[in-house]
């Protein structure tokens, strides 16, 4: 499975079967968010048969998630700007799972904050998990904005731009919000939020598609203002 195919693939899932993750899948995976963590300088953690952070709190029943033994504490230094790193380097995370045969779902809300919390190092901040495993499902599309909505063009559109507003569309928000907008002007893309519930984090993961789908176009640095 491609990248590309990765992100057309991905949806929120909630619900898991009991299977354990084969260890070459942790494996690979495990390994994956050890470079990001290098690369980021922030803490992803994978947590495996551990079913405390979600189930007992709730905040997590409300969430109707099921059975999930697996997960990842995303956390970070304190800084202005760590949830939309999180964001950006999660997403990241999160296609590689698709792409090893998992399924995931972000979760800014609906889990036991103080069960996750205990698994911190000192200094670091929690920002959120991300739920993961073998899905019942391989959960289902939901309508999402075009992208005559989501993006302005001064001009010609770039094939580059095309495909990176493609897999920008399809990036999750909290909520299915999209409350964001990309502009493209004399090659500069600028990537505006409205304000909302988790929007730091959701511009992070929107850029991360956005560039992925950019890449594929042959557009290897995208030049954000
Ligand atoms: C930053 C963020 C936080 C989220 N928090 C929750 C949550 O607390 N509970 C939940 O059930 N889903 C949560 N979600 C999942 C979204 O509801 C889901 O991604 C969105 O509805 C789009 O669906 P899709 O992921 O299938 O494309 C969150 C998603 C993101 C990106």
């Amino acid at each position: 499975m491609t990248i590309m195919d990765a992100i057309a693939e991905r949806h929120s899932v909630r619900a898991f079967t009991p299977r354990p993750l084969d260890f070459a899948t942790w494996d690979a995976l495990d390994s994956y968010i050890r470079e990001i963590n290098d690369e980021s300088r922030l803490s992803f953690t994978l947590i495996t048969d551990d079913p405390t952070a979600f189930g007992q709190s709730l905040l997590a029943k409300y969430g109707h998630f099921e059975n999930v033994q697996n997960f990842i504490v995303c956390a970070g230094p304190k800084g202005p700007d760590l949830e939309e790193r999180v964001g950006y380097f999660g997403e990241a995370i999160v296609l590689k799972a698709q792409m090893l045969g998992l399924n995931t779902c972000w979760v800014g809300l609906t889990f036991s904050k103080s069960n996750v919390r205990r698994l911190l190092k000192p200094g670091e901040r929690l920002v959120c998990v991300i739920a993961m495993g073998y899905g019942v499902s391989a959960g289902s599309s939901h309508p999402v904005k075009s992208e005559g909505e989501l993006s302005t063009v001064k001009g010609e559109v770039p094939e580059w731009f095309e495909q990176g507003m493609w897999a920008a569309t399809l990036a999750p928000t909290a909520l299915n919000q999209q409350r964001w907008h990309i502009t493209l002007e004399n090659g500069v893309c600028r990537l505006t939020t409205a304000p909302g519930p988790y929007t730091a984090l959701d511009r992070g993961i929107v850029r991360r598609h956005f560039e992925i789908g950019a890449a594929n176009a042959g557009e290897a640095q995208v030049a954000w203002l």
